[in-house]
């Protein structure tokens, strides 16, 4: 007889195989779709084994595309190498000034110092003595653009005889601030991370839902509407996985369904809309009251509304609201050389 309750979840099951699996900074074992990125971080690292002068790299590209994940993924490889060359990460997030930078690097060398009263620069030269006892070491500064002063980097490039650079940042335009002449020192290497197309998105996802999620508990149809719901950001995508399996659970159901996927991807949504700055709103609700009009329409609205900006950071705006996937944006090949475009909120909302 055919089993009538067999897709029931019982109270005690759950659809997951390894939560873990899909946290944020979980390095994934394989990474096939960065693989050039990765090798050319690598090869900026390489000459350092035979105690040469090592390439800085200047990483950046959109949220949630694997820069991070990338080169920790080399430094994990590094390390696995016996320890010559040493690789030191910071995030400057939660490092933003010179001197807590220096104090991260002292407690990574291992010494110890009080948070005030030491000068930076000696922190800093101690540190780096102290590390570059082995051939050589790579330090990271991941989210660069969060720097208050870029003094730390004046400080580093003095050492950086034994050493490689790799700075990270999400604006390709934080560069430009640099001096000149700190520029023409570091030298650096542009790699950009491009987005993620839809398809390499669904590898991605399929990848980590077969390690993250029981046999058969999403299928291939799902983890498409995943991907194209997750635009080119995989945090997104993955915060979808976990909140669709979620809801399943929920529902005691031992599968994925359609309406959990939909579920999922409208709460994120609402998160979305409740981190919109004030002048991002005014911006998505100027295009909601005017959906599918041309911009130069929806802008002169947004005016009318109140709205401050030029047509250049309104432009900005548009772009980065058709980042986060909840506008849609359309070339109509007319206006201005074809370049006019029309506007929409996603699913009519
Ligand atoms: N090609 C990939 N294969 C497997 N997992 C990936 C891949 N790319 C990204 N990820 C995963 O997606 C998540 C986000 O990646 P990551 O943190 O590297 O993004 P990022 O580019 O540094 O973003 P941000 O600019 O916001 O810091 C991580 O959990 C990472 O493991
Ligand atoms: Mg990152």
């Amino acid at each position: 007889m055919r089993d009538l309750f067999s897709d029931i979840l019982m109270h005690d099951e759950t659809l997951f195989a390894d939560e873990s699996l899909l946290d944020y900074d979980y390095v994934p074992e394989e990474m096939p779709e960065r693989d050039a990125e990765i090798t050319e971080i690598a090869e900026s690292i390489k000459p350092l084994f035979s105690e040469r002068k090592a390439g800085n790299l200047f990483i950046f590209g959109n949220p949630g595309v694997g820069k991070t994940a990338s080169v920790n993924f080399v430094f994990n490889e590094l390390r696995k190498t016996g320890g010559d060359i040493i690789p030191i990460y910071i995030n400057c997030w939660n490092n933003q000034t010179t001197h807590t930078i220096a104090l991260e690097l002292a407690r990574i060398a291992g010494l110890l110092y009080p948070p005030k009263g030491v000068p930076t620069e000696e922190i800093v030269k101690s540190a780096l003595a102290k590390l570059k006892e082995k051939k050589g070491l790579v330090i990271c500064l991941d989210e660069v653009d969060r720097l208050k002063d870029a003094d730390i980097l004046y400080l580093l490039i003095n050492e950086l005889s034994n050493a490689g650079l790799i700075l990270i940042t999400n604006h390709a335009e934080w560069k430009e601030y640099i001096e000149p002449r700190l520029a023409s020192r570091l030298n650096l290497r542009n790699l950009e991370f491009k987005d993620y197309t839809e398809k390499e998105m669904y590898e991605i996802l399929s990848r980590r839902a077969k390690m993250a999620l029981r046999p058969g508990v999403i299928d291939s149809e799902m983890i498409k509407m995943i991907a194209s719901g997750a635009g080119s950001d995989v945090r997104k995508g993955m915060a979808l996985l976990i909140e669709t399996a979620r809801l399943a659970e929920k529902d005691a159901s031992k599968k994925i369904l359609k309406k959990h996927v939909e579920e999922a991807m409208s709460k994120l949504k609402d998160k979305v809309m409740l981190e919109l700055s004030d002048e991002e709103k005014k911006v998505y609700d100027a295009i909601k009251e005017n959906n599918g009009a041309v911009s130069g329409k929806i802008y002169e609205v947004y005016l009318e509304n109140g709205g401050k900006l030029s047509m250049r950071s309104f432009r900005r705006y548009v772009k980065s609201l058709e980042k986060l996937g909840i506008i849609i944006a359309e070339q109509t090949g007319e206006g201005f050389q074809g370049k006019s475009r029309r506007l929409w909120v996603k699913n009519g909302s």
